[in-house]
């Protein structure tokens, strides 16, 4: 605690002294001023290719939220999402239910409707990484509205919830994660991503009311690939008239893995120049690496040149193994080193375990199936994508003007802060001169320094200072001042 304290104070003196003569801090809202908006919706094509079932009544499950309807219902399959009491978690009813992908595989999905203005907030969906980890984690140790009580019996409200000034969609996916159900043969993601593109339709399809809200593609981790990923596969229907309009108003991804070229590389940098201010591993260890890092790097750009299955999966096993080992040898929590590691997902997650296997409850959810937070097979399915590069996908949002916030807590080693930084310069895009000229700008909240906000035009890159890869769990309030920051261009 005390260290923590230190580094702080020392980051801050270091701020001041960088820019001794123009030090001025700015708030959230004046750094996100004029964040591009993208709110237009654009005329609707002539010829839509795919038609709604016009819900019956009857077929249709409605949010007794007297404030607003939502209404989720695939076009050709009569399942039905389920109300969940209001309590069960957080203050009002949300709805969960199964959405038919094809290939006998359901993805299970929850929602919750947004406690201000749902008929106007905007729309978040999100992902969680893993890949192969369940939205569940994301949903009661991060931003949902609720977190389980040490016992896994019961929920407690969120103050800090996403779902305050917006509509917020989580998803199990793929099939085989957290209630998904179905056979595990996802590999890659542009399945997921035309997966996700479809269920985005369809939500839309059957809450035309909801059509022009603003909607926002976020995640965190491994959804470094995926959030790109479904962005650019929105984007690119909404440029092509394949449809109807999707008000696609930017991306948002946490400690995200995008370009392994770039990232991996900065593991050697974060061992030894952290937040914590001392190296994390041995002189031997940090030799050993040195000399082995040249290696890696080839073979990931062997794998990205090549897309060979065989080379990517080797890079991504060569690559993780060389930089993981000492981590994993001193028992430090990959995901946040201020902490040690505890059991196989680095935190206890049996609070979330228990009260999800819990049949009760299941019950309640419709749901009926062994909750795990990751599933490791499906995990093993994408390693020959880990080290892909999603960066076009950047790329083309950004040439569009929306909105591509890359935040990172600076005390996650597994998705380190200095690897999101180096993704974030090494965009090739319209602005990029431009952002690799700007300056980092301290972020105070709470008069203390909250982290660094880089930003031009609608890229933006966010150090979150004392967070771990779940920032949100690590700095609630912060972590929604910052997304409302990036939603709305201000603070509450
Ligand atoms: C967020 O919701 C609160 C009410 O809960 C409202 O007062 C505030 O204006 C909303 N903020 C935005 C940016 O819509
Ligand atoms: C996203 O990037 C991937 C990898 O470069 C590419 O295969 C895919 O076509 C891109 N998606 C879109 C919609 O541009």
């Amino acid at each position: 605690m005390l260290k923590i304290t230190t580094i702080l104070a020392a980051a801050v003196a270091v701020v001041g002294h960088a820019h001794a003569s123009t030090l001025r801090f700015q708030s959230l809202v004046e750094m996100f001023e004029g964040i591009p908006e993208v709110v237009q919706a654009q005329p609707e094509a002539t010829e839509t290719p795919k038609t709604y079932v016009q819900l019956k009544p009857a077929d249709s499950i409605i949010v007794t939220d007297p404030r607003e309807h939502i209404v989720i219902i695939h076009p050709t399959d009569k399942k039905k999402s389920k109300v969940i009491p209001a309590g069960f978690c957080g203050d009002i009813e949300s709805l969960a239910g199964f959405y038919p992908i094809g290939d006998n595989k359901e993805y299970f999905y929850w929602v919750f409707p947004s406690l201000n203005d749902p008929a106007n907030d905007p729309i978040i969906f999100w992902l969680s990484g893993g890949p192969g980890c369940s939205s569940g984690v994301a949903l009661f140790m991060e931003q949902g509205p609720c977190t389980i009580t040490k016992d896994g019996k019961s929920t407690v409200n969120n103050d800090w919830a996403w779902n305050r000034n917006a509509t917020v969609v989580f998803m199990d996916q793929p099939a085989g994660v957290g209630f998904s159900s179905g056979p595990e043969t996802a590999r890659s993601e542009t399945e997921i991503g035309r997966q996700m593109h479809t269920f985005v339709e369809d939500f839309l399809g059957s809450n035309e009311n909801l059509r022009d809200n603003r909607l926002f593609i976020m995640g965190e981790s491994y959804g470094g690939h995926y959030v790109p990923a479904v962005g650019a596969a929105i984007h690119r229907h909404n440029i092509l008239r394949l449809g109807k309009h999707i008000n696609l108003a930017g991306i948002a991804v946490g400690n995200g893995l995008t370009n392994g070229v770039v990232q991996v590389p900065e593991y050697l940098n974060f061992y030894k120049h952290n937040p914590l201010n001392k190296p994390l591993t041995s002189d031997d260890e940090l030799a050993h690496m040195e000399k082995m890092a040249p290696e890696c790097t080839r073979q990931i750009i062997q794998c990205q040149q090549t897309h060979d299955t065989d080379i990517c999966e080797k890079s991504s096993n060569f690559c993780n193994g060389l930089f993981m080992a000492p981590i994993q040898k001193a028992g430090l929590n990959q995901y946040d080193v201020r902490k040690m590691s505890v059991g196989p997902m680095a935190y206890d997650m049996s609070p979330l375990t228990t009260f999800l296997n819990n049949k009760d409850n299941q019950a309640i959810l419709g749901v009926d199936k062994t909750w795990e937070p990751c599933n490791m097979e499906v995990h093993q399915h994408f390693m020959h994508e880990w080290m892909l590069s999603f960066t076009p996908n950047v790329t083309m949002l950004l040439d569009a003007d929306i909105p591509v916030m890359l935040y990172a807590g600076d005390m996650d080693f597994s998705v380190n802060y200095l690897g999101v930084k180096a993704f974030a310069r090494s965009v090739p895009w319209v602005g990029q001169e431009d952002f690799l000229a700007a300056e980092d700008k301290p972020w105070i909240a709470n008069d203390e320094l909250a982290g660094f906000v880089r930003r031009v035009g609608p890229l933006s890159f966010v150090q979150v200072h004392n967070a771990g890869h779940m920032v949100p769990m690590d700095q609630p309030e912060n972590s929604l001042n910052l997304i409302h920051a990036f939603m709305f261009g201000e603070t509450e």
